[in-house]
């Protein structure tokens, strides 16, 4: 039997698949710039790489929104791009600009970054691991994450956001060999930095493909589910019992050969997934997470209430982590999330 079962954290639980009464709750994104003591510790570091590769700052980031609300989880402070500035590609952020990261014309030079050695750079991101580890509560779970090496590669072709992913589609059918070697060595780094994060003392690993929609369902098979269920693979090669969780976002009902495909433990919903035909084609021990619209949280209000209710009903008599379908958007007031909380933890447990 899984000893995840019998763990004092309701989080990991629920990954092995216990239905608890009340779901654990936990928000994609929930430290960030919706809470106004995050914007006045960045205000420390104004370099977004050089914050999250300090290990006071980035820890002190993961614990506010534990300590300001209680969540169940949570999330280490750090970003799917750390991975590609370690291998030797620049990246920095511009205001109102999202990502950037050194364009290269030759898509050869992606090959030649120093991929052996990109895991090893970030030795301070296991150093907040361990501080986390250290200072949260016993019953929070801490969970390690990187990028799905799809979603990181769109952006390290594109040199930033790939409106509709056209540069890294267009790469994968003219250069399958170019695409797909860099999958598996971002892959291979992935899992080296993965690896490092649970020695450190992640309790569970979420993988981000926040840009699985749009493929063609041979093109999801080759770049998205085939690098992943690698990832997967090793890490559960050497880590047994370590929950993982993947985030397919957009992928609509390809989300079946995500689940199967990968081995992962648990699926996180976007908005558009979280509905009764979509469960309807999943069994009914699958592990789910998420679902919740991020407008809707920034919203508040009764339609809030209403449709928390909703997503309680829908996934009632399943092992259910309540999240957004989403990051947690910056206009968010922090008040939401707290009624979001009562709301959930009060609301009497499903039949
Ligand atoms: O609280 C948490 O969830 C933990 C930290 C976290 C961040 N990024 C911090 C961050 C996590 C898990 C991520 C993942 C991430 N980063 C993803 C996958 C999830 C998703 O949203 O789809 C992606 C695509 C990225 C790349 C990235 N980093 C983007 C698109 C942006 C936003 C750029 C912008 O200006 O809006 C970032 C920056 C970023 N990562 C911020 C935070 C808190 C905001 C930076 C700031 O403080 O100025």
């Amino acid at each position: 039997m899984n000893q995840n079962r019998s763990s004092s954290k309701k989080m990991l639980r629920t990954l092995a698949g216990v239905v608890e009464a009340v779901p654990p709750i936990w928000l994609m994104r929930q430290a960030g710039r919706y809470l106004p003591e995050y914007l006045a510790l960045r205000r420390e570091e104004p370099d977004f790489i050089a914050f999250c590769l300090n290990p006071d700052l980035a820890s002190e980031a993961t614990l506010q929104p534990i300590r300001r609300f209680g969540l169940d989880a949570s999330i280490l402070f750090a970003d799917i791009l750390l991975l590609p500035h370690a291998a030797g590609q620049k990246v920095w952020f511009e205001k109102d600009h999202g990502p950037r990261l050194e364009l290269f014309s030759d898509k050869q030079q992606l090959i030649r970054l120093d991929w052996d050695r990109a895991a090893g750079e970030l030795s301070p991101v296991y150093e907040t691991v361990r501080r986390l580890r250290r200072d949260l509560p016993q019953d929070c779970t801490l969970i390690g994450f990187a990028g799905s090496p799809w979603t990181v590669s769109t952006y390290m072709i594109a040199g930033g956001k790939d409106a509709d992913r056209w540069q890294a589609r267009t790469l994968a059918w003219s250069d399958p060999v170019l695409l797909d070697d860099l999958l598996e060595r971002l892959g291979a780094a992935t899992v080296k930095y993965l690896c490092a994060q649970v020695e450190a003392g992640a309790d569970v690993i979420q993988l981000f493909e926040s840009w699985a929609e749009g493929l063609p369902q041979p093109l999801f098979e080759r770049v998205v589910i085939r690098p992943t269920q690698a990832i997967v693979r090793k890490l559960k090669a050497r880590f047994p019992g370590l929950p993982v969780i993947g985030f397919p976002r957009g992928c609509g009902t390809l989300l079946m050969d995500y689940v199967q495909g990968t081995g992962v433990d648990a699926v996180s919903l976007d908005m558009s997934q979280a509905n009764a035909a979509m469960l309807n084609l999943l069994s009914k021990d699958a592990v789910l997470q998420g679902g919740l619209d991020p407008a809707l949280l920034a919203t508040g209000g009764p339609l809030l209430a209403a449709e928390i209710t909703r997503l309680l009903d829908l996934m009632a008599g399943r092992p259910y982590v309540f999240n957004l379908g989403h990051g947690i958007s910056k206009e968010t007031p922090p008040e939401h999330v707290e009624q979001l909380i009562r709301l959930i933890r009060e609301t009497p447990p499903q039949p």
